[in-house]
């Protein structure tokens, strides 16, 4: 009698470790899933040696540009139509980033098209998070 009772709770505590090591392998599962679409997509780290949120770097603050275009929707249309320098809302109202426009063209052309939902989408969830 006392026997099964601590079998029986042997038996709960394997469960709960086994039920606990399931969970672990469905989170790093999860990770998995999360880093080949990061792989296969949009990833904002090419973006980082130029751009930070709270201050300029080589290219401006990206708050700055969340500000200007308002929401991630606006600025992947402006991406989707080209991202032609007259279109730029930062660029346009400041001759000194207008000047550097080509540096962000190529980085555009290289990076971003084909991805202009997901690159809006991270620059916009950059600064909410207050880093790249
Ligand atoms: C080699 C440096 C460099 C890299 C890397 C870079 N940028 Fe830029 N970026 C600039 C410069 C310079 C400007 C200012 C010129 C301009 O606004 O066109 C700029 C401006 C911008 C603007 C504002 C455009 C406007 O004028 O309204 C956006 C949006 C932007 N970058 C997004 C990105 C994203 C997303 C990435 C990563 C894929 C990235 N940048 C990587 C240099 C860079």
């Amino acid at each position: 009698m006392s026997n099964s009772l601590i079998v029986g709770k042997l038996n709960i505590m394997e469960l709960n470790k086994m039920k606990s090591i399931i969970v672990s392998m469905f989170v790093a599962a999860g990770l998995m899933v999360a880093g080949s679409a990061m792989a296969g997509g949009f990833s904002t780290s090419t973006c980082k040696t130029c751009h930070e949120v709270g201050k300029d770097k080589v290219g401006p603050d990206w708050a700055t540009v969340a500000k200007a275009y308002g929401d991630a929707k606006t600025l992947a249309g402006v991406f989707k139509s080209g991202f032609k320098v007259e279109d730029r809302k930062v660029a346009a109202s400041n001759d000194k980033w207008k000047a550097q426009a080509a540096v962000m063209t190529g980085m555009f052309n290289s990076n971003i098209k084909g991805h202009e939902d997901e690159a809006a989408e991270a620059l916009f969830a950059a600064v909410k998070a207050g880093k790249i």
